[in-house]
């Protein structure tokens, strides 16, 4: 068994963060979400991997390097422009041959990896096998209809009028019939090749298309509220470490991963938090679900359930929350009155601001 790794696409929900690195390497405490997902191809015992990548594919290449560390023999696989889902198997064809194989979208998250799902696959051998979730917002995502055996018999892609609220996960597996399906079907509405389009034609030819709806934790890291609540079930499990320097004057609680050159002074850390290499926090508070990563500096500002991006710097500022800020961004107070906010801000960039009009 392979795996297909896609890690293109341009990220436009993630903006403007996703204007200058790859949205699957956005990290999640601290690490890149693509990692998660590499790490249970992995677990799973596949060796195997072929990442379709685009635009961003030095970066990726830069970070996967040829998949060693992960105990992976990675290939690169390049598409010229987003063309969907099945195009990227399309063009992964002489990569995959014959076998079967796991598509994961890279900015897909699942809790708990997926070797019970490769497992149940392997055992049972249909020709796709698709999971499934409950989603508040269906229309966002491709959307199946079960019959009364629980049987798939429609797939639609970001349907205006979603027949359910299932929603397919980014995880799939296949066996060789899927390359007929991506070879016999057109362009959606949105001009792609649409995985759930040939799942729907496989199903048309009367294939053995399963589904396993999923309870556990699935996230699309794909807009900021999604990847502030994958940080958070990340850090949940967080186990403390204790790598960095504190000094008398702070006070660490809970489950803190401090790593080495970390430095913190005269401040107060609730955790879960992780505090990256070289990271500096003085006179600050950092409050629970934060990911602060390599050589950032807090000083002079609470910050909680937040990401924060190597590099940047918060200075005096007073309360930062829900925020993803980008790599070496820097966010510090106006300097003095009259009052007025000072914003260099990239494109598309989203900034909510307290101050009362009057005040200003
Ligand atoms: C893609 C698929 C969609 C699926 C989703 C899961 O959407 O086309 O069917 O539900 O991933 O993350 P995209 O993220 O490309 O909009």
């Amino acid at each position: 068994m392979k795996a297909l790794v896609l890690a293109g696409g341009a990220g436009t929900r993630l903006r403007p963060i996703t204007y200058s690195f790859a949205k699957q390497l956005v990290p999640v405490a601290n690490k890149p979400v693509l990692f998660y997902g590499l790490e249970a191809i992995a677990a799973a015992g596949i060796t195997e991997v072929g990442i379709v990548v685009g635009d961003t594919a030095d970066e990726i290449k830069d970070a996967v390097g040829d998949g060693s560390a992960f105990g992976l023999d990675v290939v690169y696989i390049h598409q010229d422009a987003p063309r969907g889902l099945a195009h990227a198997v399309l063009i992964a064809a002489d990569f995959l041959g014959d076998d079967d194989f796991v598509m994961y979208l890279g900015d897909n998250f699942i809790v708990g990896g997926v070797t019970l799902l490769v497992e149940e696959f392997r055992r049972t051998r249909p020709d796709a096998q698709i999971l499934l979730t409950k989603v508040s917002d269906p229309g966002s995502f491709g959307v199946a209809e079960l019959d009364a055996g629980g049987r798939v018999v429609r797939l639609e892609e970001k349907p205006d009028e979603p027949k359910s609220d299932l929603a397919l996960v980014g995880v799939y597996m296949f066996a060789a019939a899927v390359h007929e399906a991506v070879r016999a079907i057109g362009p959606s509405r949105r001009g792609e090749l649409e995985i759930t389009d040939a799942l729907q034609w496989l199903i048309d030819a009367g294939r053995d298309v399963r589904s396993t709806t999923v309870t556990g934790y699935w996230k699309d890291t794909g807009n900021v509220a999604d990847m502030l609540e994958v940080n958070r079930a990340v850090l949940e499990s967080t186990e403390p470490y204790a790598a960095g320097t504190v000094d008398d004057a702070s006070e660490i609680v809970g489950r803190v991963r401090l790593e080495p050159g970390s430095v913190v002074e005269r401040s107060r850390i609730v955790g879960p938090v992780v505090i990256g290499r070289d990271a500096r926090v003085a006179d600050s508070y950092v409050g629970p679900f934060t990911s602060i990563d390599d050589a950032c500096s807090v000083t002079d500002s609470e910050i909680e359930f937040s990401i924060v991006l190597r590099d940047a710097s918060i200075r005096g500022v007073g309360r930062i929350e829900k925020s993803l800020i980008g790599r070496g961004a820097e966010v510090t107070p106006a300097p003095h009155v009259p009052k007025a906010h000072v914003l260099v801000l990239g494109d598309h960039s989203r900034v909510q601001i307290s101050s009362a009009r009057g005040e200003v």
